[in-house]
Formats: structure tokens, sequence, C-alpha cells
């Protein structure tokens, strides 16, 4: 299992490898195939809870989830990415939240979504030996507040932001910055100007690494954003299977001879 400090080695030297995973299953799928980091992430409100985006995602959620994930891996860190309002308000809850993560479900770090209110909890969680893996650019759960799903940094004064708050936030002591939805000559100036490895999504190819969420590289999204691609065609599958089960569940042929047990004994019961 690679390290925090592992990590933060990478950088500029091989790419990292992160995908997000929501359950024990896919999370042994990833950690099999060779992912360094497999994020927990809030994604999931869309990806597998049904909402429709990821506000209402709770502490209880990503817990009961990251306690999943650990149980499939082996060898990738695992991260816990933290919901709207579970950290930021109150410090002593954040630094629960954060911990309970790391204490009760078996992470090895936290993620944040990052701005200026994050830059002294980020300092506070790494002095208590919490890993802090910050995340600038489009962050989702400002959705109300940014007006959209909007790339982001795209001004001169807005990079210069980006570039100021990856700075502070790697000076407050964390191993790794997610960079989403960006220009990626912006996000070339963040990795240039960081030691600790950018990881990008939606930020172009000089990142020092890439992540994507699982449903939209296996094929299981209905809308896949266009800054992500799909490898696989993971929907029409379950699909085909799915309607194979129903017709030999109506046909008769399911289940067959082989999967039943036939008990002698009992032929004089009835
Ligand atoms: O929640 C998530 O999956 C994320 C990644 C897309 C970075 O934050």
């Amino acid at each position: 299992m690679p390290t925090v400090a592992e990590i933060r080695e990478m950088a500029g030297e091989e790419p990292i490898t992160m995908l997000t995973a929501y359950d024990a299953v896919t999370a042994e799928v990833v950690d099999e195939a060779g992912v360094d980091i497999t994020l927990v992430g809030d994604s999931m409100g869309n990806a597998v809870l049904g909402y429709d985006s990821t506000l209402p995602v709770t502490v209880d959620e990503v817990a009961s989830r990251t306690g999943a994930v650990a149980r499939g891996t082996e060898e990738a860190l695992v991260v816990a990415d933290m919901p709207f309002l579970s950290v930021g308000v109150d410090e002593a809850e954040s630094i629960e939240h954060c911990g309970r993560m790391l204490k009760e479900e078996g992470a090895q770090a936290v993620k944040i979504e990052s701005g200026p209110h994050t830059v002294e909890l980020t300092e506070r969680l790494v002095n208590l030996g919490i890993p802090v893996m910050a995340h600038l650019g489009l962050t989702p759960q400002s959705v109300n507040q940014v007006g959209g799903y909007t790339r982001q940094g795209t001004s001169e004064e807005a990079a210069r932001e980006i570039v100021d708050l990856a700075e502070r936030h790697e000076a407050a002591g964390a191993f790794s910055l997610v960079l989403e939805h960006v220009p990626a000559n912006l996000a070339e100036a963040v990795t240039e100007s960081l030691d600790i490895p950018t990881i990008g999504i939606g930020a172009g190819p000089d990142c020092d690494g890439q992540v994507l969420v699982i449903n939209d590289v296996v094929g299981l999204s209905d809308w896949v954003p266009p800054f992500a691609d799909e490898f696989g065609d993971v929907r029409s599958e379950m699909e085909a299977a799915v309607d194979e089960y129903l017709d030999a569940v109506e046909g008769g042929q399911f289940p067959a001879a082989e999967h039943s047990h036939h008990e002698d004994d009992l032929d004089e019961l009835y």
C-alpha cells in the first residue's frame, strides 16, 4: 500500500492513478488492477445514491462506504471524501468527522473541497495525524455559490487565486491536490509551482496524476462529463444479463436441474 509520503514522492516521477469506488467489490477490482489511490468520492451522491448532486451526502454515508472500500482494498491508498458541511463549520466537529474515517473506517487520508476557509483546518488535521488531499478549481459542493458545474480559473484573477490557494494548502501540509475542471495551462502552472503532486480531472495532461469517477470509466453512467471518457460498456452488459435472466425465469429455463437440490426423504411428506 503506498503511504501518503510515497504518493508525495511520485510528483514529477510516474503518473499517479486514482479512481473512485463506493463498495467493496468495485474496490477489489480497481485495487487488483493496480490503482494507486481509491477515492471514496462524495460523487457517490450522483453515482450510486440516486441524488441529483453531492450536497445531500452525509457523513454516515461516506463512513459506511469508506469501510466497505477499505475492506475490499489490499494495496491502494484509501481516501475518504468529506461531504458538504462536514468540515469547515466547527473545528472540533470537522476533526471528529475526518478522524472517524481513519479511526473507524480504515481510510488513510481525507479529501477536502478547499478554499480560504480550509487552510488552517488542513494544518490542524495534518498536525493531528490526519493526511489531507486538497481540492481546488471546480468544487461541486459550491455549485449554488458558483452557479453551475462550470470551468474555473479562466480569468487571470481567478487563476492567481487558485495558484495562491494551492501554495497555501501545500504549506499547510496537504500531501496532494486535486484540480478539477480548470484550463490545462493553469493546471500545468500549479503543478510546476508545487512539490506535492497534482491530480487532475478535466485539468489537462500535465498534472502528476489523473482521477475519474468509476461509473464514467466503466460505462455505467447515463451522462459523462466532456472531460471524462468511457473505457467500457458495463451498463449494456448489465442490461443484457438482466434481460436474459428475465427471459430464463419467464420461459421456465431457470432454475434448471443443476440449480436445484432434491431430498428423497422428503418425498413422503406430502
Ligand atoms: O467526489 C469525487 O468523486 C471527486 C473526484 C471527482 C475528484 O471529488
